[in-house]
């Protein structure tokens, strides 16, 4: 049987990786990854993080499985992180911990199309390339919904509300909360709030990817867009990641969370979550979830977390404004006023194709073909170069 089985094309970052690994350059720069880098280049271990781990070799006693939604404690703290203490105690939240966001989106697509009989669902064009394939494999349809305007800098609302008004009864829309992946334009709250209206008018079943929630203005400011919707009254599905925020990537952590309407669906819903993930992974791993519970609930290690996000966030605004204010200097007469506007570790931007292919040949600097780059790969060593590169292919 295998003899007959084509080889599937790699991912088209991991083939930009292996290329910059054997790039011999030495003032080579790697835009393209999805991961945050500190200012020496490092994807670093939170102190936070550090701290809550010593306290679990400390404390745990056992291996033994979790639950199949997870430890209790650590469900209630993540439905309070992501709709804040006041609307979490009213909420009808049915919370699952995941090993990450991806399986988080893998198991809302299960349960959209097995559970709740959805069958197709919009996603933003562009998207994270993960998107599409995660909810195609669940067995919905893909259907996309236009997002950027003519410039591909920024967002054509307009666009999104003409796309969305071919959208059924029953369909599902998947919604960045924050720090669009991968263009970092994001929806305003004035937009949001309009977007929450046609939502249920047509009912349509929101599903929230929140992978970036403190990379934007804050904790509380980034969830607004869901808190918004679920308080005035709307079913959601709302899958969250740690891999961003704690820096937990390879420990596998996130959450899936639905709200419902009445106490009778939510108990439905827990129940359906739990036997949607019995099949796919039977119960998720420990560590990565001990760790976010450990600091969620410790009032002194949750201050040094959210000290640590800050200053990442803080980070990135910082090296926009640098990069903006340098590109302005050498480039005089255009705008990147539109990378300030723009959120989160991503931004669109507005090279080509072309352009970045000659960034890679001619400089040895990795950006995606769409014209992504990671911001957070900037840094007070590679700035100078990494602008006059821009410059000079623009
Ligand atoms: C928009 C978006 N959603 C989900 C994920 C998945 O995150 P995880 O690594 O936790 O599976 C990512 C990761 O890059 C992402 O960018």
């Amino acid at each position: 049987m295998f003899e007959s089985v084509p080889v599937n094309p790699p991912d088209a970052i991991f083939g930009l990786n292996e290329l910059f690994k054997n790039d011999s350059n030495a003032n080579k720069i790697n835009l393209t990854v999805g991961v945050y880098k500190d200012a020496s280049g490092q994807t670093p271990i939170m102190k936070s993080v550090k701290l809550a781990e010593q306290i679990l070799l400390d404390n745990s006693t056992t291996k033994s499985y979790l639950p199949i939604d997870g430890s209790p404690a650590y469900r209630t703290a993540v439905a309070e992180l992501i709709l804040g203490k006041d609307l979490s105690g009213k909420a009808l939240a049915s919370t699952a911990q995941t090993p990450g966001g991806t399986v988080s989106l893998r198991v809302a697509g299960e349960l959209a199309r097995r559970v709740l009989g959805v069958k197709t669902i919009w996603m933003s064009n562009p998207t994270w390339a993960n998107h599409p394939k995660i909810f195609g494999q669940a067995g919905l349809e893909i259907k996309q919904y236009d997002y950027l305007d003519e410039s591909g800098t920024g967002l054509d609302f307009e666009k999104v509300k003409a796309s969305l008004s071919s959208s059924q009864k029953g369909d599902a829309v998947l919604l960045h909360t924050v720090c669009h992946n991968p263009t970092g334009v994001d929806l305003s709250s004035d937009q949001w709030t309009e977007l929450g209206e046609i939502m249920k008018t047509k009912s349509l079943l929101p599903i929230f990817d929140f992978a970036y929630q403190g990379f934007g203005e804050g904790l509380e400011e980034d969830a607004s867009p869901i808190r918004k919707f679920v308080a005035s009254g709307g079913e959601a599905i709302i899958c969250n990641s740690f891999s961003k925020n704690f820096g937990l990537y390879g420990e596998r952590v996130g959450g899936i969370t639905a709200i419902s309407q009445t106490a009778e669906a939510a108990a439905a819903m827990q129940s359906q979550i739990k036997s949607t993930i019995r099949t796919m992974y039977s119960n998720p791993p420990i560590h990565g979830g001990a760790i976010v519970q450990t600091v969620l609930t410790d009032a002194d290690l949750r201050n040094t977390w959210e000290d640590e996000l800050t200053g990442v966030r803080e980070r990135i605004v910082a090296l926009r404004s640098q990069f903006v204010d340098k590109m302005a200097a050498l480039v005089p007469g255009r705008d990147f006023e539109y990378i300030n506007r723009q959120r989160g570790m991503f931004s669109y931007s507005g090279l080509s194709k072309d352009q970045a292919e000659a960034l890679r040949n001619d400089h040895s600097i990795y950006i995606l073909g769409s014209g992504r780059i990671n911001i957070a790969g900037m840094n007070a060593d590679n700035m100078d170069g990494l602008c006059k590169a821009i410059a000079s292919v623009l």
